[in-house]
């Protein structure tokens, strides 16, 4: 990485050219990423900072955008789920990325994703803190979709990363179809088991949940519903990561009009402590998310 030559804050390139450039380098790292992922379907030596073991592709992903996004003028500050430390990359925007979103769908060749959350501030950031947040899906074709400016974007990403737009102005659909749901079931808090089963009883919603959240997530904005990975009775914080997850995610739904909620609140106002806390994470459209706010705090 080229920390040395980078310009003083002052000259730093304005905060808008810089977020179309992360953009445009997690766009064109895609198809290298997803390139790179068959010979690394094998468990790396080390754990990552939640504890868990990341697969060789969770590394290769992380070192590659680690890269490309730290040798950016205007990016001071990189972060991933797979380093303890934030990486000190100049002065500029902070970036977090969830590099290999879902890895564990590796060796049964699901869909997999990488996160991006962009913030105007020191890391960890608060969810007030961000400037930009998309998403890369590994599925049948390699989509992007970015929130930036108030509006969401779908793109397909070509083998050669050139990218084009396929949707603009995304919002979720009005009429909910699906709903996914993580954490052990038997771990489910009663007041949220109660709301799952009125959610299954309503004919008009079908279960869909693979896994990754993103490719989760992504279900949601394409066809309406809701994504969960809950508060459980041993893990009330349940598994997802602030940072990394619940503001980007809360941050690409609030902004195609749909709603966040750690449970009580927006997951944009989870409070930020520390790089790697977790957060329960519910997305979807807004009347099951109230409904759902209204069920865990009866
Ligand atoms: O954060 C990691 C992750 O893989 C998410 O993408 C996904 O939603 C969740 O974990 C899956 O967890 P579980 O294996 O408990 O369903």
């Amino acid at each position: 990485m080229a920390t040395e030559e980078k310009p003083t804050s002052t000259e730093t390139a304005s905060n808008e050219t810089t977020i179309t450039q992360i953009l445009d380098v997690v766009a064109r790292a895609a198809p290298e990423i997803r390139a790179g992922l068959p010979g690394r379907r094998i468990y790396a030596e080390q754990n990552n900072p939640s504890g868990e073991t990341p697969m060789e592709a969770d590394i290769y992903a992380d070192e590659m955008l680690c890269e490309r996004l730290g040798d950016l003028d205007g990016v001071g500050e990189y972060a991933s789920e797979e380093r303890q430390e934030v990486i000190d990359t100049g002065s500029g925007l902070s970036v977090c990325v969830d590099p290999l979103d879902g890895s564990s769908n590796l060796k049964p060749n699901n869909t997999l994703g990488t996160i991006l959350a962009v913030y105007d501030a020191p890391l960890p950031a608060a969810g007030s803190d961000m400037v930009a947040a998309a998403y890369v899906l590994y599925g049948a074709t390699t989509t992007m979709i970015t929130a930036y400016d108030d509006t969401v974007t779908e793109y397909v990403v070509q083998d050669d990363g050139e990218y084009e737009a396929v949707r603009e102005d995304v919002t979720l659909p009005e009429d909910p179809s699906v709903y996914g749901f993580g954490g052990r079931v038997p771990e489910w808090i009663d007041p949220f088991t109660e709301y799952v089963r009125e959610v299954e009883s309503d004919p008009s919603m079908k279960l869909r949940y693979g896994g990754s959240m993103i490719g989760d997530v992504n279900q949601v904005l394409t066809y309406g519903g809701i994504f969960a990975y809950p508060t459980l009775t041993d893990h009330p914080e349940g598994k997802l990561r602030v940072q990394f997850e619940g503001y980007p995610v809360g941050y690409i739904l609030e902004t195609a009009g749909g709603r966040s909620s750690d449970g009580e609140q927006s997951l944009m106002d989870v409070e930020k402590d520390g790089l790697h806390s977790r957060t329960p994470v519910y997305v979807g459209n807004e009347e099951l998310i109230e409904r759902l706010e209204a069920a865990l705090d009866d």
